[in-house]
């Protein structure tokens, strides 16, 4: 086990939640990161700096991440661990339950940021299941609640409903997805966008617009398209299980112009390359 003196500093800035909460920027997504791929990312991703590890219970990597976080040595409270419940288990009951099998499998006594992975029907048992998040936090169980995937119309439910709202909601979001009526709608309520797919899946990095400011700046394509994220104060959890990349996603120590940051906002062609809310995935893993 590494003594704490072997471990290097966080690199990532810190981003505010509204509950005084203070969360990594940069984050590690782990969606399709098998149990085996698992302990050489979380490595090298702790390694590079990364702090904030994002998984959910229907990824079915929870125990594995607990096992390698808890191989590096690093204390609990440098950590920021994200989870969710998943579709299956929505209802009061169901939610705390879920909660205490995701908790147990990564083998940790609280879970930084909870969430509700997609917004299901009938709404009234996914509200039942945010008053479980409620009572979570209340517990101290889970320092901040979230959501996930969620549209204007299911906040909306939300803040008719419940006086604490998320302060996160964690969407699919990049350059040719970029949600500008959500956003407005978040920024109202003090709600944080994480982008999941914020590189579009890898998918933006060859464009010309992309490539033509990373040469500009002395940066790699990723690297502009993640600090267009920052400095609209979106957070992020891109993907890589490539330890050059991973260490690449969360080096962005450098600013962009007001007029590079507006040119990659006109890439916007409200192209949805995750499942759309309304249809949630019924089996299989989901995109995000
Ligand atoms: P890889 O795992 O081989 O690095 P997103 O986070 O938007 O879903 O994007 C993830 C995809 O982007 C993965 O295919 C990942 O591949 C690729 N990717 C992640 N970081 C980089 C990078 N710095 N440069 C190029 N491709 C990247």
């Amino acid at each position: 086990m590494a003594e704490p003196t072997d471990v290097p500093t966080p690199v990532s800035e810190t981003i505010a939640l509204r509950d005084g909460t203070a969360m990594p920027a940069v984050g590690l997504g782990s969606l399709r990161m098998s149990p085996q791929e698992t302990d050489t990312t979380i490595s090298s991703a702790l390694s590079a700096g990364y702090r904030l590890i994002d998984t959910a219970a229907v990824y079915g990597n929870e125990a594995a991440i607990g096992t390698a976080v808890r191989a590096s040595g690093l204390p609990r409270e440098e950590l920021f661990l994200t989870t969710k419940v998943w579709n299956n288990d929505h209802g009061y009951e169901e939610t705390l339950r879920a909660f205490a099998a995701s908790r147990a499998r990564l083998g940790v006594d609280y879970v930084d940021l909870y969430l509700i992975h997609w917004p299901v029907t009938p709404i009234d048992r996914m509200l039942r299941s945010w008053e479980a998040l409620l009572e979570l936090q209340q517990r101290g169980d889970v320092r901040s609640i979230g959501v996930s995937n969620f549209m204007v119309k299911h906040l909306r439910a939300l803040s008719e409903r419940f006086s604490e709202l998320p302060v996160i909601n964690q969407v699919e979001y990049h350059p040719l997805f970029q949600q500008d009526d959500l956003a407005d709608f978040q920024k109202e309520l003090g709600i944080l966008i994480q982008a999941w797919a914020p590189l579009g899946k890898g998918g933006v990095l060859e464009s010309q617009t992309v490539t033509t400011l990373g040469e500009k700046y002395g940066v790699a394509p990723a690297q502009v398209v993640l600090k267009w994220h920052l400095m609209r104060g979106r957070a992020v959890i891109p993907k890589s299980t490539n330890s050059t990349r991973l260490a690449m996603n969360i080096d962005l120590d450098f600013s962009m112009s007001e007029p590079d940051l507006a040119v990659i906002d006109a890439m916007n062609e409200d192209t949805r390359l995750g499942s759309h809310p309304d249809a949630p995935p019924t089996n299989g893993l989901p995109d995000q």
